[in-house]
């Protein structure tokens, strides 16, 4: 089985950066700067948020973390997100969710500038890219279709099945596998009889949100396997995906590990998407 190793496109991918950042402070006298606002104290989001910085940081871009308080009001939100949509020195946007529970994710993405959106996520940003004429895309889909097409995946005619339909990852990943010439099914937690969907498929992309979801059994012999879950509660407490990745040795063509197979790749096409912006808008 071939693992579709995200560790290693991901170098690819910021090393390809490097000079393109180079150019940008040639241009310009500055780094391209992502802004990442994070409100509270939530463990696992305030580890990615650190993630996130940390990688700017080792290409040569430049990030900053807004720290809000966990009780800041929804007005004092918008006026921090407005101040960061006027600066002429922030490229990107990320507004880091689970917001908490008071706060409106609804007002977030419709406050962020699509021309900052480093996610791809605000709705204006969604709606150029579901007509095809995306400003940026969403980081994780587009993470996938870069990991397919370093190992020269191409999913034309493929029976493509995604797992999962929300607007970070099932329906975006839908859209660019359509794109892509993929004859695409979008199933989710109502689906009757998921088996029957995946194990027809010649590629699944599993985003489900559910612990080793999925194994050989649900996958046709020589299927390409996707797992963009991401869970702390595998065997010992360790990291693992929607897949039982282990099942899949001898019976998938390819699949991504969890850890070191998705993930890494949202957070570089984070650093894609944030250089796409600042060089668009010098
Ligand atoms: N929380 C979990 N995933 C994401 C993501 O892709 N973007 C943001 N902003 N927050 C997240």
């Amino acid at each position: 089985m071939l693992i579709l190793d995200g560790k290693e496109v991901s170098n690819h991918v910021r090393t390809s950066l490097i000079p393109r950042i180079a150019a940008f402070k040639n241009k310009t006298g500055r780094a391209p700067h992502l802004a990442v606002v994070i409100c509270g104290e939530d463990p696992a989001s305030q580890v990615y948020v650190r993630n996130k910085k940390a990688a700017c940081e080792k290409v040569g871009m430049t990030s900053t973390i807004h720290a809000l308080r966990e009780d800041i009001t929804q007005p004092e939100l918008t006026e921090m997100i407005e101040t960061l949509n006027a600066d002429e020195g922030v490229d990107g946007i990320l507004v880091q969710f689970p917001l908490p529970k008071h706060l409106s994710t609804h007002e977030v993405l419709q406050t962020v500038s699509p021309l900052k959106d480093a996610d791809g996520l605000t709705y204006k940003s969604l709606g150029y890219f579901f007509a095809g004429q995306p400003l940026v895309s969403p980081c994780t889909p587009k993470g996938v279709m870069t990991i397919l097409k370093h190992y020269n995946i191409n999913v034309e005619g493929m029976n493509a099945v995604v797992v999962g339909r929300s607007n970070i990852v099932g329906k975006p990943m839908a859209m660019l596998l359509t794109e892509a010439n993929a004859t695409v099914t979008l199933c989710h937690s109502k689906t009757k009889n998921l088996a029957q969907f995946t194990k027809n498929a010649d590629l699944v992309v599993v985003a489900a949100g559910k612990a080793q979801l999925l194994g050989k059994d649900d996958f046709k012999k020589d299927a390409i396997v996707v797992d963009v879950g991401m869970h702390g509660s595998g065997q010992g407490g360790k990291l693992c995906g929607d897949v039982r990745f282990s099942e899949l040795e001898g019976w998938a063509k390819a699949a991504t590990p969890v850890p070191g197979g998705v993930g890494p790749m949202t957070i570089t096409t984070l650093l894609e998407n944030t250089c796409l912006l600042a060089e668009k808008r010098v």
